[in-house]
C-alpha cells in the first residue's frame, strides 16, 4: 500500500480542523488515513444509504460497540438511514435447545445494546438482512451512485447488478464514512478500478448451480474483476435472475474476494459498454460441466463422522429472496407428496429477511401455512453466525450455500440431493467423490 498526497475541500478541512467537535474530527481523521493507505487521493459525497456488517460472534465486535456508542452519545447520525447484516438470535424459528440456547444468549448478550445504539444512530427499525437491496426492505441504490458498504455478498450484488460502486469495506469503516456521507475514492469506485481483468468464458450444457460457478470463478480470478460470457440466454430465462446473480456474486465474494463481476447481457454495466470492459492483457479462464464437477467433488467433509445423520438443512445464505422462498417452500411440499409424507425428515431452514416473510404470508398465506405444517422453517438468523457460535460442533448441517460451506463445517449439496436429504433425514446414496 502506498500513501499519496490527499485534497480536501474547505468544508472537509473544517471538519478535520475540528470545527465540528472532536469525534467528528477523528472520524475524518480515520476515513483520511483509510484512503491514504488505500491510494485515494480525495473523498467523495456517498448517495444511496450505508449498509453495514459486524461479526457478531467475535471478540472484535466489542471495540466496535464502544467506538459506536461514542459515535450515538456525541449526538451523530449516519447521512441516511441504514440497514444491516442480520441478527445472531432467532429462537423462535431457529431453535438449538434448551441448553445451547442458553450459550447463545450469552454469546450475544449484546444484542438488545447494540440495537439500541445502532437505531440512536440512524437504523432503520428491524432492517436486519444482508439482503436488504431486494424490494421488500428497499435499500437499493441506482446505477453509478456512490456507496460504502460491508458484507461482501450484499457488496458484489450492488456493484455488479445493480452498476453502484462501493469498495469491499470492513467493519467499523463502513460506519465511519456513514457518518461522514463521504469516502475515499479508489478501487472499485473508479472506471478504471471496474474494468475487468479476466475473461470467463463458460462452455456449460446447463444452467449451473449459482454458488457452484461462483466458487469456481472466485477461486481462479480471487480479488480481480471477472467478465463473464456463455452465460446470458440462461441466466436471462430465468424466472429470479436476481436471486441466481446474487448467489452467484456471493460465491466469487466468499470463495474469492470478488467484488464485482460483470455478466455480458446482463449486468448493467456489460449491457452499456459489452467487452469494452475488458482491461488490456486480461487472462482467460475456461468453465465446463467437467470443471464444475472436479470442484463440487474436490470439497473435503469435515464432519466428524462422515456417515452421520444430518441435522438440519440450511437453505440460503444469503438471505433468499421472496421467489427463492416460495420456490423452495413448493419444492419441499412437492417432494413430500410425491413420496406420500406429511412432514420432512430432517428439518430445513430457509433464511430470509422478515420483511420477505411477511410478504409471503401475505401473498401466499396458504403456501406459508402447508409449509409451517410440514414442518419447514422460515427464519430471519445469520446461518453462519449460527454454525459458529462455540458448542455448536456437533450440529451435522446440510447446506446448499457455497459460502457457507466455505465457512463452517457445513456439507454443500445441489438441489435435489437436498431435498432428498429433507424428505429421508439420509445422506444420499451417492454423495460427490469428495465427500464419500
Ligand atoms: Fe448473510 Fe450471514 Fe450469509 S450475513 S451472506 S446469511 S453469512
Amino acid at each position: 500500500m502506498k500513501e499519496t498526497d490527499f485534497e480536501l475541500t474547505p468544508e472537509e478541512q473544517a471538519i478535520m480542523d475540528g470545527e465540528q467537535g472532536e469525534v467528528l474530527q477523528r472520524v475524518m481523521n480515520t476515513v483520511v488515513t483509510y484512503g491514504k493507505l488505500m491510494g485515494a487521493t480525495r473523498l467523495i459525497d456517498l448517495q444511496a444509504a450505508p449498509h453495514l456488517a459486524l461479526s457478531w460472534s467475535t471478540d472484535g465486535f466489542y471495540p466496535f460497540i464502544k467506538i459506536f456508542k461514542e459515535l450515538a452519545d456525541a449526538g451523530l447520525k449516519t447521512y441516511a438511514p441504514f440497514t444491516s447484516n442480520p441478527k445472531a438470535m432467532d429462537h423462535d424459528n431457529l431453535d438449538p435447545g434448551e441448553a445451547k440456547r442458553a450459550i447463545m444468549n450469552e454469546a450475544h448478550s449484546h444484542d438488545a445494546l447494540l440495537t439500541g445504539i445502532y437505531e440512536k444512530l440512524g437504523m432503520v427499525k428491524n432492517a436486519w438482512s444482508c439482503a436488504s437491496f431486494l424490494p421488500e426492505i428497499g435499500n437499493t441504490p441506482k446505477y453509478g451512485e456512490y456507496i460504502s458498504w460491508t458484507e461482501s455478498s450484499a457488496i458484489n450484488f450492488a456493484n455488479s447488478v445493480l452498476g453502484a460502486r462501493t469498495n469491499r469495506n470492513s467493519m467499523g469503516i463502513d460506519m465511519m464514512t456513514a457518518i461522514l456521507g463521504k469516502a475515499p475514492y479508489f478501487g472499485l469506485m473508479t472506471d478504471e478500478g471496474r474494468q475487468a481483468t479476466w475473461l470467463i468464458d463458460c462452455r456449460l450444457n446447463k444452467l449451473p448451480h449459482p454458488q457452484l460457478i461462483g466458487a469456481a470463478i472466485g477461486l481462479k480470478v480471487v480479488e480481480d474483476v471477472p467478465y463473464v460470457i456463455g452465460m446470458d440466454e440462461m441466466v436471462n430465462k430465468l424466472d429470479d435472475p436476481i436471486g441466481y446473480l446474487k448467489d452467484l456474486g456471493t460465491a466469487t465474494a466468499s470463495n474469492g474476494a470478488v467484488g464485482l463481476f460483470h455478466m455480458e447481457n446482463v449486468t448493467p454495466e456489460a449491457k452499456n459498454h459489452g467487452r469494452d470492459l475488458l482491461a488490456e492483457g486480461y487472462q482467460t479462464y475456461v468453465i465446463d460441466d467437467a470443471e464444475l464437477e472436479r470442484l463440487y467433488n474436490s470439497y473435503p467433509v469435515l464432519w466428524p463422522d462422515p456417515d452421520a445423520r444430518p441435522t438440519r438443512v440450511f437453505i440460503g445464505c444469503p438471505h433468499n429472496t421472496l421467489a427463492q422462498l416460495k420456490w423452495w417452500s413448493g419444492r419441499i411440499l412437492k417432494g413430500l407428496k410425491d413420496a406420500g409424507q406429511d412432514r420432512v425428515a430432517c428439518t430445513p431452514y430457509i433464511f430470509v429477511s422478515d420483511a420477505v416473510k411477511a410478504q409471503f404470508q401475505l401473498e401466499s398465506p396458504q403456501l406459508a401455512d402447508e409449509a409451517c405444517d410440514a414442518g419447514i422453517h422460515i427464519t430471519r438468523n445469520c446461518p453462519v453466525v449460527y454454525m459458529q457460535t462455540p458448542g455448536y460442533d456437533d450440529e451435522m448441517i446440510i447446506t446448499n450455500s457455497n459460502k457457507s460451506r466455505a465457512y463452517s463445517k457445513a456439507r454443500f449439496y445441489m438441489d435435489d440431493d437436498l431435498v432428498e436429504i429433507v424428505l429421508t433425514g439420509e445422506l444420499p446414496d451417492k454423495a460427490p467423490a469428495g465427500q464419500s
